[in-house]
């Protein structure tokens, strides 16, 4: 027995080379003891035949929308999933399930389905670098997909570059920790603030940051996914809601202090990914500041530190802090962790390609209260998002 015994998944399985792999980790879930249910495109045919799926599930394949005569067999296997990954999901399948057509079997049954969506796409660098597809990934990521690689590496027509599907144990691996994640938050009430906070100058300019978003929205995501009733407190930035989260969008430190406090008594944690300006103009000019009048008195003075704040307010309330840094990592964590009273940090390199601000993926380690360190290693924001609120349920247990 392992935890998968039993536990019944569709495994959709969209037109492209890498539908190969996908037989491998068809193999993987069976020997996990995974009911699976294959569900092919009709593209998907043409790269492996059916039966090769058929013989390693033990089960007939789908492909055919009409292959039933009640045609509700779109139905009966969406309701059927614990949980759905789709490997290889081609950009056509990325773009079609953002837009939520229902035009094969695969499309159909994954639009009825309200089950998690685990997504390993598969496309060659140009395809996945075009803006459609990177827009269509973050809207299916805002809806609570995970989204598994793409890996570098040799691609169809001998061609190399980001787009190969991550390896079938990686994809399993996804399956397996998505559904052991299930509802460890259900019922709790948990605050994420995120992106960057806006400073006004004058009318038209402000003082802000390169912040994203990107780490806070991941966390929202996530923390409902798991259950928790979550609301996304964020400054200004260019992503869409996250499924099944209240979102409010503010513009200065003030505003999001004051909503956040407004909060705190009732919730039970509070994740603080926002990179907050830690100064302001102090005498904003009304209007438009005219060149004419000379360069502008950028007098500052400081913001409310909203985390500090909570920490010296906390009753049984968990608090998350992160801390971006660029020399000292783990000390300044520390050091964050006790001037503010937290319980976890997350403690974030910044200023270099493919960490902090902006970027998909992070280098960044966990500081707890009581120990329980993670040290510096690479994730996906989504990864990292995923292991906070790991942290955040085993603490919320043990208060
Ligand atoms: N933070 C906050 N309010 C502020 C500034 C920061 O709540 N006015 C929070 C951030 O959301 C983050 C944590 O405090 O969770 C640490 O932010 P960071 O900017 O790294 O730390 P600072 O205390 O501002 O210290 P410094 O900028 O000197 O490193």
């Amino acid at each position: 027995m392992t935890s998968l015994t039993g536990r019944r998944i569709l495994l959709g399985v969209s037109g492209g080379i890498a539908a190969y792999k996908s037989a491998s980790l068809l193999r993987l879930l069976v020997e996990a003891g995974v009911d699976v249910q294959v569900v092919m495109t009709p593209a998907a045919t043409r790269f492996v035949g059916p039966p090769t799926f058929a013989a390693l599930s033990g089960k007939p394949v789908h492909a055919d929308v009409f292959e039933q005569p009640d045609a509700v067999l779109h139905v009966r296997l969406a309701r059927r999933a614990e949980l759905a990954v789709v490997a290889p999901a081609t950009a056509n399948m990325l773009a079609r399930l953002a837009l939520g057509l229902a035009d094969d079997l695969l499309s159909s049954t994954l639009l009825e389905a309200t089950c998690p969506l685990v997504l390993a796409p598969a496309m060659h660098t140009g395809m996945w670098n075009h803006p459609a597809t990177l827009a269509n990934k973050e809207v299916l990521r805002g809806r609570g997909a995970v989204i598994v690689g793409p890996d570098e590496g040799p691609l169809a027509a001998g061609d190399a570059g980001i787009g190969r599907m991550a390896e079938p144990e990686v994809i399993f691996e996804a399956v397996r920790s998505r559904l052991a994640a299930g509802e460890d938050l259900s019922g709790v009430r948990v605050v994420v603030t995120a992106g960057p906070t806006h400073e006004p100058i004058d009318a038209v300019r402000y003082l802000g940051n390169r912040s994203s978003g990107k780490m806070g929205f991941a966390a929202a995501a996530e923390a409902a996914r798991r259950g928790a009733d979550v609301t996304l407190i964020t400054g200004p930035v260019a992503l869409p809601d996250p499924a099944g989260v209240q979102v409010v969008r503010v513009e200065t430190a003030e505003e999001m202090a004051r909503e956040v406090f407004d909060r705190f008594p009732e919730c039970h944690a509070v994740i603080m990914a926002a990179a907050v300006a830690d100064f302001r103009p102090a005498r904003p000019v009304e209007g438009k500041f005219k060149k004419d009048a000379g360069p502008p008195d950028l007098t500052l003075e400081p913001t409310v530190d909203v985390l500090s704040t909570l920490g010296k307010r906390k009753e049984h309330q968990v608090l998350v802090g992160f801390a971006a840094e660029t020399v000292e990592l783990l000390p300044e964590g520390r050091r964050k962790l006790a001037e503010k009273n937290l319980d976890l940090i997350v403690v974030n390199e910044v200023g270099r390609p493919g960490t902090g601000f902006g970027a998909d993926t992070d280098v960044a380690a966990i500081l707890g209260r009581r120990g329980e360190d993670m040290a510096p290693r690479a994730w996906t924001k989504v990864e990292l998002a995923a292991a906070i609120c790991d942290r955040v349920a085993s603490l919320i247990r043990s208060v």
